[in-house]
């Protein structure tokens, strides 16, 4: 049975494209994307398909963490232009039927926020301290950190401010860098002033809110220090809850912030990031009265492998079909501001006229097979932008250009996120590619003119031509359709899956070719027998009933030794 969806539920199979703006398009000629850059490009986002944009924070800024360190939550940031730019960008997607959603950054100010000046401005104990987390040292002068927690971009996760006496004293708590100190949501005036900001964006009309680091938000007011070994480094999804992560007190934030996105029209959503340990704990954050969806990261980071893949698209999938009645979903994701483009994550490294390359052949592929696995899960689907030119992760940025605080905190050692930030290629032979005027803010490689949007425009068989096609299929096929996968039993090293009434799913994650034996072929991304499914490959067919929908079962997909 296939069964309707309300249209009311629209985030629950919205394709989100996330726009990335300092990297998306540069209509100033600063270096960096603006907002006009991206209204002059919107045309792409709507030919491509999508239903939604996810805006990284637009407020202002200094930049620290690329706009995840906000100072002013409801201005925005003049490098990305003004209130009325913002306004205007979001009437015109409006017009063009696409949704918007913003990210709000509620784990942590800017150091440059007002509230944190005020606080190192004031007394220990004061009001304006108590919005963040200061606590005097260990020690006797106090010089050691108050608890041993780390910071997910390296060294600990305290900074020491001097008073306004010009002496060393209490430490501020930042899980992220020290230009990011982390707000007690204990304290009232935090909880009143978000409710507010989330209010003055819904009522300028964006239409979801995606919550940065969720699952950091609540701490255990004890501020104990953790047994746990953190020489690994920060692995939330590896720890039980800790008085850091995952703090039970989140939901009830979460439970306001969803009362305040149900007193709207228009269906404004939340959907959130949430890392955290076990599949129960995912789940408490999608219950009825919480989010909305929320980013399912298991499915990215599996590696290339069918058995593994499966078993997180199973696992998290069946976080919520538990309560049948509870509409809240998943929204899946290959790749973001924050992981390895996953062309770069799927290539392997081969040997190759006696070097050791990395495969990105065989990554664009496989991301293309991925991209068709992904569209075709129940849920909704978030692209990054850039994916749909099959843009791989830039691995050879000097280290005097990489700006994420993650490589700066570790010395270097932890790469960071700066590969997968690279601007955007528009057209042109040769960098800034169409992005900007000026000198990107980040150096683009001089070989991607064959990925540039306007080259692979009216190319059939291009990346864009993929996702274009994918995401016009998907619309008419599972737009509506809102039936739960079906596995099917299939040869090793492949997954296949219905959604009935719709489409058959198969993705080769293995090494041999594999045989389709039903037809019709109604989207594949290889040039070959339309029919021999080779290696790093997937593709659609039609939907064909089985035992279960009272028809003959024929198997979609066999091992090649079996034609
Ligand atoms: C998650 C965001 O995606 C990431 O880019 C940011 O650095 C951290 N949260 C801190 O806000």
């Amino acid at each position: 049975m296939t069964r309707e969806k309300p249209a009311t539920h629209w985030w629950r199979s919205a394709v989100v494209y996330q726009v990335y703006l300092r990297s998306f398009a540069d209509s100033s000629g600063t270096g960096t994307g603006d907002i006009r850059g991206l209204m002059d490009r919107l045309p792409h986002v709507v030919d491509l398909g999508a239903d939604a944009l996810w805006l990284s924070p637009w407020f202002r800024s200094p930049m620290h963490d690329g706009g995840y360190d906000v100072a002013d939550y409801r201005d925005i940031d003049p490098t990305f232009g003004a209130t009325s730019d913002a306004l205007a960008l979001i009437d015109r997607c409006h017009d063009l039927g696409l949704r918007v959603l913003i990210d709000l950054v509620a784990n942590h100010t800017s150091t440059d926020h007002a509230w944190f000046r005020a606080a190192v401005g004031s007394p220990p104990g004061s009001r304006e301290r108590q919005r963040y987390h200061f606590r005097p040292g260990r020690g006797e002068g106090g010089e050691d950190p108050p608890n041993n927690w780390i910071s997910a971009f390296g060294g600990p996760a305290w900074t020491r401010i001097i008073e306004p006496d010009g002496t060393p004293g209490e430490w501020y708590l930042h899980l992220f860098s020290e230009h990011q100190p982390d707000l007690n949501w204990e304290c009232p005036d935090v909880v009143t002033e978000f409710d507010d900001v989330i209010r003055h964006w819904f009522d300028l009309g964006v239409d979801g809110i995606r919550v940065d680091a969720a699952s950091a938000l609540a701490k255990d007011p004890d501020l104990p220090s953790v047994d746990l070994d953190l020489s690994r480094g920060f692995i939330p999804r590896d720890w039980p809850g800790t008085p850091f992560w995952d703090v039970e007190r989140v939901h009830d934030l979460l439970r306001r912030w969803r009362a305040i996105a149900d007193a709207y029209e228009g269906n404004r959503c939340l959907v959130g990031e949430v890392v955290v340990n076990t599949p129960d704990r995912f789940a408490a954050y999608l219950r009825p009265d919480e989010l909305h969806s929320a980013f399912a990261f298991d499915l990215l980071h599996s590696p290339w492998d069918a058995t593994e893949m499966r078993a997180a698209i199973s696992r998290s999938l069946a976080v919520v079909e538990k309560d049948a009645d509870n509409p809240a979903t998943l929204t899946w994701v290959l790749s973001n501001h924050d992981e390895i483009r996953h062309v770069t994550r799927y290539a392997p490294t081969v040997a190759r006229g006696g070097d050791c390359t990395v495969a990105l052949d065989i990554g664009l592929s496989r991301a293309r097979a991925a991209l068709l696995l992904v569209l075709a899960l129940p849920g909704a689907t978030c692209l990054y932008q850039g994916e749909e030119l099959g843009l791989p992760e830039v691995l050879d940025l000097p280290a005097e250009l990489r700006r994420d605080p993650t490589f700066h905190r570790t010395a270097g050692a932890v790469l960071g996120r700066d590969g997968c930030r690279v601007p955007l290629p528009w057209s042109g032979d040769r960098p800034p590619f169409g992005f900007t005027a000026a000198e990107p803010w980040l150096p683009q490689p001089a070989d991607w003119a064959s990925l540039t949007a306007a080259a692979q425009r009216s190319e059939p068989t291009s990346t864009l031509a993929l996702y274009r096609d994918a995401l016009r299929v998907r619309r008419r096929l599972l737009g509506a359709n809102d039936t739960a996968l079906r596995w099917r039993e299939s040869s090793p090293g492949t997954l296949v899956f219905d959604r009935p009434g719709a489409l058959t799913c198969v993705v080769n994650v293995g090494a041999e070719p594999v045989v389709l034996e039903a037809e019709p072929v109604l989207l594949s991304h290889h040039q070959d027998d339309p029919m021999l499914l080779p290696p790093g490959c997937a593709a659609w067919l039609g939907w064909q009933r089985t035992d279960e929908d009272g028809g003959a079962p024929p198997s979609p997909a066999g091992p090649a030794s079996t034609v």
